[in-house]
Protein backbone atom coordinates (compact mmCIF):
# COMPACT_ATOMS: atom_id res chain seq x y z
CA UNK A 1 0.00 0.00 0.00
CA UNK A 2 2.54 2.22 -1.06
CA UNK A 3 2.01 5.89 -1.06
CA UNK A 4 -1.20 5.59 0.60
CA UNK A 5 -1.16 8.51 3.85
CA UNK A 6 -1.16 6.97 7.14
CA UNK A 7 -4.31 8.59 8.62
CA UNK A 8 -6.76 6.61 6.12
CA UNK A 9 -5.60 3.40 7.24
CA UNK A 10 -4.65 4.10 10.53
CA UNK A 11 -6.94 4.16 13.92
CA UNK A 12 -6.82 7.76 15.86
CA UNK A 13 -6.95 6.69 19.93
CA UNK A 14 -8.55 9.74 21.89
CA UNK A 15 -6.68 10.35 24.88
CA UNK A 16 -8.08 13.13 27.68
CA UNK A 17 -4.25 13.57 29.49
CA UNK A 18 -5.80 13.96 32.68
CA UNK A 19 -7.31 10.99 33.19
CA UNK A 20 -5.03 8.22 31.32
CA UNK A 21 -1.99 7.89 33.81
CA UNK A 22 -0.29 9.73 36.57
CA UNK A 23 3.06 9.17 37.34
CA UNK A 24 3.84 11.90 39.82
CA UNK A 25 0.75 10.55 42.68
CA UNK A 26 -1.38 14.61 41.94
CA UNK A 27 -4.13 12.57 41.09
CA UNK A 28 -3.82 14.09 37.85
CA UNK A 29 -2.96 12.25 34.38
CA UNK A 30 0.25 13.52 32.82
CA UNK A 31 2.77 13.43 29.73
CA UNK A 32 5.12 10.93 31.51
CA UNK A 33 2.11 8.37 32.79
CA UNK A 34 0.99 8.59 28.56
CA UNK A 35 4.84 7.59 27.93
CA UNK A 36 4.73 4.86 30.32
CA UNK A 37 1.68 3.22 28.61
CA UNK A 38 2.99 3.35 25.18
CA UNK A 39 3.82 -0.23 25.11
CA UNK A 40 -0.03 -0.99 26.10
CA UNK A 41 -1.46 1.38 23.00
CA UNK A 42 1.19 -0.64 20.51
CA UNK A 43 0.06 -3.82 21.59
CA UNK A 44 -3.51 -2.31 21.00
CA UNK A 45 -2.45 -1.50 17.67
CA UNK A 46 -3.20 2.00 16.81
CA UNK A 47 -1.49 4.30 14.97
CA UNK A 48 -1.75 7.93 16.35
CA UNK A 49 -2.93 9.29 19.25
CA UNK A 50 -4.96 12.59 20.22
CA UNK A 51 -4.25 14.33 22.75
CA UNK A 52 -7.18 16.87 24.43
CA UNK A 53 -4.96 19.99 25.07
CA UNK A 54 -2.16 19.76 26.72
CA UNK A 55 -0.88 24.03 26.55
CA UNK A 56 -1.08 26.13 29.01
CA UNK A 57 -4.74 26.99 31.06
CA UNK A 58 -5.88 28.27 33.91
CA UNK A 59 -8.47 24.72 33.17
CA UNK A 60 -11.82 27.72 33.64
CA UNK A 61 -12.90 24.80 30.78
CA UNK A 62 -10.28 22.55 31.11
CA UNK A 63 -7.64 23.04 28.43
CA UNK A 64 -9.88 24.73 26.58
CA UNK A 65 -8.95 28.45 27.38
CA UNK A 66 -5.32 28.51 26.51
CA UNK A 67 -3.04 30.96 27.99
CA UNK A 68 0.48 29.98 26.02
CA UNK A 69 -0.32 28.13 23.17
CA UNK A 70 3.39 26.87 22.62
CA UNK A 71 3.79 25.63 26.46
CA UNK A 72 2.49 22.78 27.77
CA UNK A 73 0.35 22.73 30.90
CA UNK A 74 2.81 22.65 34.07
CA UNK A 75 0.32 19.56 35.57
CA UNK A 76 0.73 17.66 32.55
CA UNK A 77 4.94 18.05 32.07
CA UNK A 78 7.25 20.42 29.87
CA UNK A 79 8.24 21.09 26.83
CA UNK A 80 10.80 18.45 26.64
CA UNK A 81 8.34 15.49 27.90
CA UNK A 82 5.99 16.40 25.22
CA UNK A 83 8.87 15.92 22.83
CA UNK A 84 10.21 13.05 24.53
CA UNK A 85 6.35 11.56 24.10
CA UNK A 86 6.43 12.31 20.52
CA UNK A 87 9.94 10.33 20.04
CA UNK A 88 8.99 7.65 22.70
CA UNK A 89 5.78 7.41 20.24
CA UNK A 90 7.98 7.63 17.48
CA UNK A 91 9.43 4.58 18.07
CA UNK A 92 6.90 2.55 18.11
CA UNK A 93 5.35 3.81 14.82
CA UNK A 94 2.84 5.73 16.80
CA UNK A 95 1.93 9.14 16.17
CA UNK A 96 0.91 12.52 18.06
CA UNK A 97 -1.89 14.73 16.95
CA UNK A 98 -2.52 17.22 19.31
CA UNK A 99 -5.48 19.88 19.96
CA UNK A 100 -5.69 23.46 18.87
CA UNK A 101 -7.75 25.89 20.14
CA UNK A 102 -8.06 28.90 17.44
CA UNK A 103 -11.55 30.30 18.53
CA UNK A 104 -11.28 31.97 21.47
CA UNK A 105 -8.23 31.98 23.86
CA UNK A 106 -8.17 32.16 27.97
CA UNK A 107 -8.71 35.72 29.13
CA UNK A 108 -5.64 35.13 31.28
CA UNK A 109 -3.47 35.07 27.99
CA UNK A 110 -1.26 38.28 27.10
CA UNK A 111 -2.96 39.05 24.30
CA UNK A 112 -6.53 39.32 26.34
CA UNK A 113 -4.52 41.07 28.88
CA UNK A 114 -3.37 43.70 26.78
CA UNK A 115 -6.61 43.97 24.18
CA UNK A 116 -9.19 45.04 27.18
CA UNK A 117 -6.68 47.69 28.81
CA UNK A 118 -7.67 50.56 26.17
CA UNK A 119 -9.20 50.66 23.48
CA UNK A 120 -5.97 51.71 21.69
CA UNK A 121 -3.76 48.30 22.99
CA UNK A 122 -1.98 46.32 19.96
CA UNK A 123 -3.90 43.72 20.57
CA UNK A 124 -7.01 45.38 21.23
CA UNK A 125 -8.47 43.87 17.55
CA UNK A 126 -7.08 40.74 17.58
CA UNK A 127 -10.91 39.91 19.74
CA UNK A 128 -14.31 41.17 19.33
CA UNK A 129 -15.24 44.23 20.38
CA UNK A 130 -18.89 45.90 20.18
CA UNK A 131 -20.19 49.36 21.91
CA UNK A 132 -23.18 48.87 24.08
CA UNK A 133 -27.08 49.18 22.87
CA UNK A 134 -28.49 52.04 22.96
CA UNK A 135 -30.38 50.62 26.24
CA UNK A 136 -26.95 49.62 27.48
CA UNK A 137 -27.30 46.20 26.42
CA UNK A 138 -25.06 43.70 24.12
CA UNK A 139 -24.67 44.35 20.51
CA UNK A 140 -27.00 42.27 19.57
CA UNK A 141 -28.96 38.87 20.68
CA UNK A 142 -26.22 36.06 19.92
CA UNK A 143 -26.22 33.06 22.96
CA UNK A 144 -23.18 31.33 24.50
CA UNK A 145 -23.28 27.55 23.55
CA UNK A 146 -22.69 26.90 27.16
CA UNK A 147 -25.43 29.35 28.17
CA UNK A 148 -26.46 32.70 28.38
CA UNK A 149 -25.46 35.78 26.45
CA UNK A 150 -22.57 35.23 23.89
CA UNK A 151 -21.24 38.94 25.14
CA UNK A 152 -20.13 40.21 28.64
CA UNK A 153 -19.60 44.31 29.02
CA UNK A 154 -15.60 45.11 29.91
CA UNK A 155 -16.56 47.73 32.29
CA UNK A 156 -12.96 49.48 32.40
CA UNK A 157 -13.11 50.19 27.92
CA UNK A 158 -17.02 50.74 27.92
CA UNK A 159 -16.99 47.70 25.00
CA UNK A 160 -18.89 44.38 25.07
CA UNK A 161 -16.02 41.24 24.24
CA UNK A 162 -17.43 38.13 22.56
CA UNK A 163 -17.34 34.46 23.91
CA UNK A 164 -18.90 31.89 22.16
CA UNK A 165 -18.73 29.79 25.58
CA UNK A 166 -17.45 30.80 28.91
CA UNK A 167 -16.43 34.82 29.34
CA UNK A 168 -13.43 33.09 30.63
CA UNK A 169 -13.00 32.10 26.77
CA UNK A 170 -12.71 35.50 24.60
CA UNK A 171 -13.41 34.71 20.75
CA UNK A 172 -10.67 36.26 18.46
CA UNK A 173 -11.05 37.92 15.52
CA UNK A 174 -10.11 36.43 12.55
CA UNK A 175 -10.83 38.81 10.63
CA UNK A 176 -7.30 40.56 11.65
CA UNK A 177 -4.34 39.43 9.65
CA UNK A 178 -2.29 39.09 12.54
CA UNK A 179 -4.52 36.73 14.51
CA UNK A 180 -3.81 34.85 11.32
CA UNK A 181 -0.19 35.08 11.38
CA UNK A 182 0.00 34.30 15.07
CA UNK A 183 -1.74 31.04 14.59
CA UNK A 184 0.93 30.22 11.35
CA UNK A 185 3.27 30.51 13.93
CA UNK A 186 1.82 28.24 16.44
CA UNK A 187 1.36 25.45 13.99
CA UNK A 188 4.68 25.40 12.58
CA UNK A 189 6.07 25.34 15.82
CA UNK A 190 4.28 22.36 17.11
CA UNK A 191 4.63 20.92 13.59
CA UNK A 192 8.41 21.64 13.37
CA UNK A 193 8.48 19.24 16.70
CA UNK A 194 7.26 16.33 14.67
CA UNK A 195 2.99 16.76 15.74
CA UNK A 196 2.00 14.65 13.07
CA UNK A 197 -1.47 17.45 13.05
CA UNK A 198 -3.84 19.01 14.75
CA UNK A 199 -7.47 18.36 16.14
CA UNK A 200 -9.01 21.80 15.63
CA UNK A 201 -11.14 22.95 17.93
CA UNK A 202 -14.85 24.67 16.37
CA UNK A 203 -13.22 24.47 13.25
CA UNK A 204 -16.76 25.26 12.08
CA UNK A 205 -16.81 28.45 13.54
CA UNK A 206 -14.26 30.69 14.05
CA UNK A 207 -15.03 33.59 11.69
CA UNK A 208 -17.94 35.71 13.08
CA UNK A 209 -20.44 38.10 10.69
CA UNK A 210 -18.51 41.30 10.28
CA UNK A 211 -21.67 43.07 10.97
CA UNK A 212 -22.50 41.20 14.18
CA UNK A 213 -26.29 40.55 12.75
CA UNK A 214 -28.72 39.05 15.34
CA UNK A 215 -29.25 35.30 14.56
CA UNK A 216 -32.75 34.03 13.72
CA UNK A 217 -34.89 32.21 16.38
CA UNK A 218 -34.64 28.64 16.15
CA UNK A 219 -38.32 26.93 14.76
CA UNK A 220 -39.94 24.05 15.71
CA UNK A 221 -38.35 22.13 13.13
CA UNK A 222 -34.89 22.58 14.38
CA UNK A 223 -32.55 19.56 16.43
CA UNK A 224 -33.29 19.73 19.95
CA UNK A 225 -29.76 21.73 20.48
CA UNK A 226 -31.22 24.77 18.50
CA UNK A 227 -34.08 24.46 20.58
CA UNK A 228 -32.34 24.74 23.38
CA UNK A 229 -30.43 27.46 22.02
CA UNK A 230 -33.27 29.73 20.99
CA UNK A 231 -31.99 30.87 17.64
CA UNK A 232 -29.92 29.36 14.89
CA UNK A 233 -26.32 30.17 15.27
CA UNK A 234 -25.67 31.30 11.47
CA UNK A 235 -24.19 34.48 12.16
CA UNK A 236 -21.86 33.54 14.99
CA UNK A 237 -20.49 30.11 13.56
CA UNK A 238 -20.12 28.57 10.22
CA UNK A 239 -19.30 31.56 7.75
CA UNK A 240 -18.52 30.79 4.69
CA UNK A 241 -15.17 33.41 5.07
CA UNK A 242 -13.99 30.21 7.23
CA UNK A 243 -13.05 28.38 4.28
CA UNK A 244 -10.51 30.88 3.97
CA UNK A 245 -8.61 29.83 6.98
CA UNK A 246 -8.89 26.58 6.65
CA UNK A 247 -7.49 26.93 3.15
CA UNK A 248 -4.73 28.93 4.28
CA UNK A 249 -3.71 26.13 7.00
CA UNK A 250 -4.16 23.18 4.61
CA UNK A 251 -1.72 25.05 2.65
CA UNK A 252 0.42 24.96 5.86
CA UNK A 253 0.17 21.62 6.44
CA UNK A 254 1.08 20.71 2.74
CA UNK A 255 4.83 22.28 3.23
CA UNK A 256 5.64 19.56 5.71
CA UNK A 257 6.96 16.53 5.10
CA UNK A 258 5.10 14.20 5.55
CA UNK A 259 2.18 16.63 5.35
CA UNK A 260 0.93 17.16 8.48
CA UNK A 261 -3.09 16.35 9.19
CA UNK A 262 -6.25 18.81 10.12
CA UNK A 263 -8.88 16.81 11.84
CA UNK A 264 -11.63 19.77 12.37
CA UNK A 265 -14.02 19.55 15.07
CA UNK A 266 -16.76 20.33 12.80
CA UNK A 267 -19.81 20.68 14.96
CA UNK A 268 -22.61 20.97 12.82
CA UNK A 269 -25.68 18.72 12.42
CA UNK A 270 -26.45 17.97 9.08
CA UNK A 271 -24.22 15.60 6.94
CA UNK A 272 -24.23 18.37 3.73
CA UNK A 273 -22.74 21.27 6.31
CA UNK A 274 -19.99 18.87 7.73
CA UNK A 275 -18.56 17.65 4.01
CA UNK A 276 -18.47 21.43 2.76
CA UNK A 277 -15.39 21.14 5.64
CA UNK A 278 -13.31 19.28 3.29
CA UNK A 279 -13.39 21.78 0.35
CA UNK A 280 -11.72 20.64 -2.70
CA UNK A 281 -9.71 18.42 -1.27
CA UNK A 282 -7.94 21.86 0.09
CA UNK A 283 -9.33 21.97 3.34
CA UNK A 284 -9.64 19.75 6.19
CA UNK A 285 -8.03 16.06 5.90
CA UNK A 286 -10.91 14.57 7.77
CA UNK A 287 -14.34 16.34 9.52
CA UNK A 288 -16.11 14.74 12.26
CA UNK A 289 -19.00 13.67 11.91
CA UNK A 290 -21.43 14.74 14.76
CA UNK A 291 -24.45 13.32 12.93
CA UNK A 292 -23.16 9.68 13.50
CA UNK A 293 -22.20 10.32 16.68
CA UNK A 294 -26.48 11.66 17.94
CA UNK A 295 -27.50 9.26 15.55
CA UNK A 296 -30.03 6.80 17.88
CA UNK A 297 -28.91 3.12 18.12
CA UNK A 298 -30.77 1.80 15.44
CA UNK A 299 -29.75 -0.17 12.31
CA UNK A 300 -31.83 2.01 9.76
CA UNK A 301 -30.43 5.79 11.57
CA UNK A 302 -27.06 4.73 11.33
CA UNK A 303 -27.10 3.28 7.87
CA UNK A 304 -28.85 6.41 6.40
CA UNK A 305 -26.73 8.71 8.07
CA UNK A 306 -23.10 6.37 6.48
CA UNK A 307 -25.60 6.43 3.31
CA UNK A 308 -25.36 10.18 3.05
CA UNK A 309 -21.92 10.47 4.04
CA UNK A 310 -21.04 8.53 1.77
CA UNK A 311 -22.75 10.30 -1.11
CA UNK A 312 -21.85 13.74 0.17
CA UNK A 313 -17.98 13.16 0.24
CA UNK A 314 -17.71 10.73 -2.39
CA UNK A 315 -14.69 8.63 -3.30
CA UNK A 316 -12.14 11.38 -3.21
CA UNK A 317 -12.82 12.71 0.48
CA UNK A 318 -12.29 10.30 3.38
CA UNK A 319 -14.75 9.86 6.17
CA UNK A 320 -14.10 9.84 9.64
CA UNK A 321 -16.00 8.20 12.69
CA UNK A 322 -16.44 8.14 16.45
CA UNK A 323 -18.61 7.22 18.64
CA UNK A 324 -17.46 8.66 22.27
CA UNK A 325 -15.59 11.81 22.74
CA UNK A 326 -14.92 13.76 25.77
CA UNK A 327 -17.86 15.74 25.26
CA UNK A 328 -20.60 13.37 24.90
CA UNK A 329 -21.87 10.09 26.84
CA UNK A 330 -19.84 7.40 26.54
CA UNK A 331 -20.72 4.79 23.93
CA UNK A 332 -21.26 2.36 26.55
CA UNK A 333 -23.98 3.99 28.01
CA UNK A 334 -25.11 5.81 25.47
CA UNK A 335 -26.03 3.44 22.66
CA UNK A 336 -24.72 0.41 24.64
CA UNK A 337 -26.91 1.01 27.92
CA UNK A 338 -24.26 -0.77 29.65
CA UNK A 339 -24.87 -3.57 27.58
CA UNK A 340 -21.57 -5.45 25.85
CA UNK A 341 -23.29 -7.32 23.57
CA UNK A 342 -24.11 -3.57 22.00
CA UNK A 343 -20.92 -2.20 22.74
CA UNK A 344 -19.55 -4.29 20.89
CA UNK A 345 -21.59 -3.71 17.74
CA UNK A 346 -20.84 -0.05 18.31
CA UNK A 347 -17.20 -1.21 17.75
CA UNK A 348 -17.47 -3.25 14.91
CA UNK A 349 -19.09 -0.61 13.23
CA UNK A 350 -16.46 1.75 14.11
CA UNK A 351 -13.49 0.40 12.73
CA UNK A 352 -15.02 -1.32 9.93
CA UNK A 353 -16.66 1.34 7.97
CA UNK A 354 -15.16 2.91 5.28
CA UNK A 355 -12.95 6.26 6.92
CA UNK A 356 -10.83 6.58 10.15
CA UNK A 357 -11.94 5.34 13.04
CA UNK A 358 -11.10 7.98 16.21
CA UNK A 359 -11.73 5.30 19.27
CA UNK A 360 -12.13 7.23 23.01
CA UNK A 361 -9.84 5.85 25.53
CA UNK A 362 -11.19 3.61 27.64
CA UNK A 363 -14.06 2.26 24.99
CA UNK A 364 -11.87 -0.59 24.06
CA UNK A 365 -12.35 -1.92 27.47
CA UNK A 366 -16.10 -0.86 27.34
CA UNK A 367 -15.65 2.05 29.99
CA UNK A 368 -19.16 3.56 31.07
CA UNK A 369 -20.06 7.46 32.50
CA UNK A 370 -19.15 7.13 35.94
CA UNK A 371 -21.72 8.96 38.17
CA UNK A 372 -20.08 12.08 39.45
CA UNK A 373 -21.57 13.79 43.11
CA UNK A 374 -22.19 17.45 43.02
CA UNK A 375 -19.11 18.16 45.26
CA UNK A 376 -16.82 16.02 42.81
CA UNK A 377 -17.76 18.41 39.55
CA UNK A 378 -14.75 19.62 37.30
CA UNK A 379 -16.71 20.72 34.31
CA UNK A 380 -17.94 24.22 34.29
CA UNK A 381 -21.15 23.04 32.18
CA UNK A 382 -21.88 20.76 35.17
CA UNK A 383 -21.68 23.35 38.05
CA UNK A 384 -23.62 25.61 36.57
CA UNK A 385 -26.36 23.51 35.42
CA UNK A 386 -26.55 20.99 38.45
CA UNK A 387 -28.58 18.87 39.03
CA UNK A 388 -29.42 18.46 35.02
CA UNK A 389 -27.26 16.39 33.51
CA UNK A 390 -25.10 18.29 30.95
CA UNK A 391 -21.71 18.01 32.49
CA UNK A 392 -19.09 16.24 30.68
CA UNK A 393 -17.44 15.06 33.49
CA UNK A 394 -18.98 11.47 33.87
CA UNK A 395 -17.25 10.25 30.45
CA UNK A 396 -13.73 11.97 31.07
CA UNK A 397 -12.57 9.78 34.47
CA UNK A 398 -9.85 8.05 34.87
CA UNK A 399 -8.78 4.77 33.07
CA UNK A 400 -9.26 1.48 35.18
CA UNK A 401 -5.76 -0.26 35.01
CA UNK A 402 -6.36 -2.06 37.50
CA UNK A 403 -8.76 -3.60 39.96
CA UNK A 404 -6.25 -2.16 42.54
CA UNK A 405 -7.22 1.03 45.25
CA UNK A 406 -6.42 4.12 42.27
CA UNK A 407 -6.62 1.57 39.74
CA UNK A 408 -3.50 1.47 38.81
CA UNK A 409 -4.67 5.36 37.65
CA UNK A 410 -2.81 6.81 40.78
CA UNK A 411 -1.31 5.36 43.91
CA UNK A 412 -3.63 4.05 46.35
CA UNK A 413 -2.97 6.86 48.65
CA UNK A 414 -3.74 9.85 46.23
CA UNK A 415 -6.80 11.55 45.67
CA UNK A 416 -7.92 11.37 41.71
CA UNK A 417 -8.97 14.70 40.17
CA UNK A 418 -12.31 12.83 39.31
CA UNK A 419 -13.52 9.79 41.02
CA UNK A 420 -12.96 6.31 39.04
CA UNK A 421 -15.29 4.04 37.96
CA UNK A 422 -16.00 0.37 39.23
CA UNK A 423 -12.17 -0.91 38.78
CA UNK A 424 -13.33 -4.12 39.83
CA UNK A 425 -16.11 -4.59 37.43
CA UNK A 426 -13.83 -3.67 34.45
CA UNK A 427 -9.75 -2.65 34.00
CA UNK A 428 -6.69 -2.96 31.17
CA UNK A 429 -5.38 -5.94 33.31
CA UNK A 430 -8.31 -8.66 33.63
CA UNK A 431 -9.36 -7.65 30.33
CA UNK A 432 -5.69 -8.13 28.23
CA UNK A 433 -5.56 -12.20 30.39
CA UNK A 434 -9.39 -12.64 29.27
CA UNK A 435 -8.91 -13.60 25.43
CA UNK A 436 -13.16 -13.40 25.30
CA UNK A 437 -12.73 -9.69 26.78
CA UNK A 438 -13.88 -6.44 25.05
CA UNK A 439 -10.50 -5.40 24.67
CA UNK A 440 -9.12 -8.64 23.28
CA UNK A 441 -12.19 -8.05 20.76
CA UNK A 442 -11.29 -4.71 19.80
CA UNK A 443 -7.52 -5.29 19.46
CA UNK A 444 -7.94 -8.28 17.18
CA UNK A 445 -10.29 -6.24 15.42
CA UNK A 446 -7.84 -3.82 15.17
CA UNK A 447 -5.12 -6.51 13.80
CA UNK A 448 -8.36 -7.50 11.46
CA UNK A 449 -8.59 -4.01 10.14
CA UNK A 450 -4.65 -3.99 9.51
CA UNK A 451 -4.12 -7.45 7.39
CA UNK A 452 -7.06 -6.97 5.57
CA UNK A 453 -6.71 -4.42 2.39
CA UNK A 454 -10.96 -4.49 1.91
CA UNK A 455 -10.88 -3.27 5.63
CA UNK A 456 -8.45 -0.40 4.55
CA UNK A 457 -9.38 0.79 1.38
CA UNK A 458 -12.59 -0.66 0.39
CA UNK A 459 -15.45 1.12 -1.16
CA UNK A 460 -18.35 0.93 1.36
CA UNK A 461 -21.73 -0.63 -0.16
CA UNK A 462 -25.08 -1.48 1.72
CA UNK A 463 -26.48 -4.68 1.34
CA UNK A 464 -30.50 -5.49 1.63
CA UNK A 465 -31.04 -7.25 4.95
CA UNK A 466 -34.12 -7.95 7.58
CA UNK A 467 -35.26 -4.57 9.27
CA UNK A 468 -33.21 -4.02 12.62
CA UNK A 469 -30.06 -5.20 11.02
CA UNK A 470 -27.37 -3.41 8.89
CA UNK A 471 -25.04 -4.83 6.31
CA UNK A 472 -22.57 -3.77 4.26
CA UNK A 473 -19.88 -5.00 1.69
CA UNK A 474 -15.92 -3.48 1.71
CA UNK A 475 -14.24 -3.94 -1.39
CA UNK A 476 -14.20 -7.45 -3.01
CA UNK A 477 -15.22 -10.31 -0.30
CA UNK A 478 -15.56 -9.00 3.18
CA UNK A 479 -19.24 -8.61 4.74
CA UNK A 480 -19.90 -7.11 8.19
CA UNK A 481 -23.51 -7.55 9.52
CA UNK A 482 -24.59 -6.01 12.67
CA UNK A 483 -28.15 -7.20 14.30
CA UNK A 484 -29.66 -4.16 16.39
CA UNK A 485 -32.63 -5.95 17.54
CA UNK A 486 -33.55 -8.12 20.71
CA UNK A 487 -34.42 -10.90 17.48
CA UNK A 488 -32.24 -13.37 16.07
CA UNK A 489 -31.85 -12.42 12.33
CA UNK A 490 -31.23 -14.67 9.21
CA UNK A 491 -29.17 -12.47 6.21
CA UNK A 492 -28.80 -14.26 3.37
CA UNK A 493 -26.09 -14.44 0.50
CA UNK A 494 -23.54 -14.45 3.08
CA UNK A 495 -21.17 -17.38 1.60
CA UNK A 496 -17.21 -18.09 3.26
CA UNK A 497 -17.18 -17.80 6.86
CA UNK A 498 -16.87 -15.53 10.10
CA UNK A 499 -13.24 -13.98 10.27
CA UNK A 500 -14.64 -12.37 13.72
CA UNK A 501 -17.71 -12.06 15.58
CA UNK A 502 -18.95 -9.96 18.78
CA UNK A 503 -19.78 -13.59 20.18
CA UNK A 504 -15.94 -15.09 19.64
CA UNK A 505 -16.94 -18.39 19.92
CA UNK A 506 -18.02 -18.08 16.47
CA UNK A 507 -14.92 -17.05 14.88
CA UNK A 508 -14.04 -19.29 12.48
CA UNK A 509 -17.92 -20.33 11.78
CA UNK A 510 -18.24 -21.70 8.15
CA UNK A 511 -21.03 -20.15 6.14
CA UNK A 512 -23.39 -22.17 4.05
CA UNK A 513 -25.50 -18.81 2.16
CA UNK A 514 -26.85 -17.52 4.87
CA UNK A 515 -25.79 -15.70 8.20
CA UNK A 516 -27.39 -15.84 11.20
CA UNK A 517 -27.11 -13.58 13.98
CA UNK A 518 -28.56 -13.66 17.23
CA UNK A 519 -30.07 -10.39 19.43
CA UNK A 520 -27.08 -7.77 19.71
CA UNK A 521 -24.35 -10.08 17.62
CA UNK A 522 -22.47 -9.02 15.07
CA UNK A 523 -19.41 -10.21 12.69
CA UNK A 524 -17.38 -9.63 9.65
CA UNK A 525 -17.02 -12.05 7.53
CA UNK A 526 -15.18 -13.03 4.51
CA UNK A 527 -16.24 -15.09 1.19
CA UNK A 528 -12.61 -15.99 0.74
CA UNK A 529 -11.60 -19.21 2.02
CA UNK A 530 -11.22 -18.77 5.88
C1 LIG B 1 -15.16 21.78 21.94
C2 LIG B 1 -14.40 21.01 22.95
O1 LIG B 1 -14.36 19.66 22.57
C3 LIG B 1 -15.09 21.24 24.28
O2 LIG B 1 -14.62 20.37 25.27
C4 LIG B 1 -14.92 22.69 24.64
O3 LIG B 1 -15.62 22.97 25.84
C5 LIG B 1 -15.44 23.61 23.53
N1 LIG B 1 -15.04 23.18 22.21
C6 LIG B 1 -14.91 25.00 23.72
O4 LIG B 1 -13.54 25.04 23.45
Amino acid sequence: MAGREWWRDGVIYQIYPRSFQDSNRDGIGDLAGIIGQLDYLGWLGIDAIWLTPITVSPDADMGYDVSDYCGVQPVFGDLERAETLIAEADRRGIKIVLDIVPNHTSDRHPWFIDARASRRARHRDWYVWADPRSDGGPPNNWVSQFGGPAWTLDERTGQYYLHNFLPEQPDLNWWSPDVRDAFDGIYRFWFDRGVAGFRIDVAHGIVKDRELRDNPPATADDTPWLQRLGQRPIYNTERPEVHDVLRRWRALADTYQPPRILLGETYVLDVRSMGRFYGQGDELHLAFNFTYVHAPFQAPALAEVVAESELVLGDHNWPVWTVSNHDVSRVMTRWGGGDERKLRCALLSLLTLRGTPVLYYGDEIGMPDTPIGKDALQDPLGKRYWPQPRGRDPERTPMPWRNTSGAGFTDAGARPWLPIGDAAVRNVEDQRRDPASTLCFTRDLIALRRETGDLQEGPYRQLPSPADAWVWQRGRSTIVAVNLSDRQVRIPEVAGGIKLATARSRDGERLTGTLTLGPWEGAVCSSESI
